[in-house]
């Protein structure tokens, strides 16, 4: 895919901060609102790690994690019934299983790797079409669309960040201990903050939301009013 396929006339929103932030709510209600595309890039990232770990391959070796980067199928498929999309990988619906904190920290750990990192740079590229786009990650402003006119670091405490995740793998029935996710989230966000190649942190542009006390109706209002600030002429909202 050439960098072409990216037209740098649609606008793009990029909505970046660590897990926990509510980014991916935030992002897909913007998306709504707007009537844009969606870019869940931490989908791609779960999606080479779990394709990765099930084909055996040894995740600290940069080598065969960045062909199976280049090489895994991925697609997003909205349902017919409406909802959040599907993540197939490879024809496989993985959307439940990349999921998972197993997932996440493979996703994290081959994320550090520059070579994965390029694979998938024009692939996340192509997500630019009209009428825009609103793009959710660790480097979406600071690298993938650097040019974006639109960019809010979304942000939480830790504390609550654990206990959002806490409430979500309970309602999905899992077994986990508040202690235990906060130390993983701590440890994810250690390993974003410092890695060598994007690591996670604003960029210099970006508008920073701290959503701890906010409701997420009230942080969705606060990013369309950005949205609206900066790009009045395409920021039409649909409801
Ligand atoms: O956002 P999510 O938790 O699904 O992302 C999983 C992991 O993928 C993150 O912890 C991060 O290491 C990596 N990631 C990244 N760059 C992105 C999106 C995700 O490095 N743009």
């Amino acid at each position: 895919m050439s960098a072409s396929s990216s037209d740098p006339s649609v606008p793009v929103l990029t909505i970046d901060g660590p897990s926990g932030s509510g980014k991916g709510t935030i992002s897909a209600a913007v998306a709504a609102a707007l009537g844009w595309h969606l870019l869940d890039s931490g989908a791609i990232y779960r999606a080479v790690g779990y394709a990765a770990g099930m084909a055996g391959l040894d995740l600290s070796d940069p080598e065969a994690v960045t062909r199976c980067a280049q090489n895994t199928r991925i697609a997003f498929r909205a349902p017919k019934e409406g909802g959040p999309a599907r993540v197939f990988i490879n024809g496989f619906d993985a959307t439940d299983e990349i999921r998972t904190e197993t997932c996440g920290a493979a996703a994290s750990a081959i994320a550090a790797m520059p070579a994965v990192r390029s694979a998938l740079f024009e692939r996340q590229r192509a997500f630019r079409k009209a009428p825009g786009l609103v793009a959710d990650g660790r480097d979406m402003g600071t690298v993938v669309f650097s040019d974006a006119p639109c960019k809010v670091f979304l942000t939480a405490s830790a504390e609550e960040r654990a206990k959002r995740r806490y409430k979500q793998l309970k309602e999905k029935g899992l077994s986990v201990t508040l202690a235990t996710l906060l130390r993983e989230i701590e440890a994810r966000d250690e390993r974003d903050a410092t890695r060598k190649v994007a690591p996670l942190k604003p960029a210099r542009d970006a508008v920073i939301i701290d959503s701890t006390s906010l409701t997420i109706a009230e942080a969705v209002e606060r990013v369309l009013g950005i949205v609206r600030a900066a790009l009045p002429r395409h920021a039409t909202t649909r409801n």
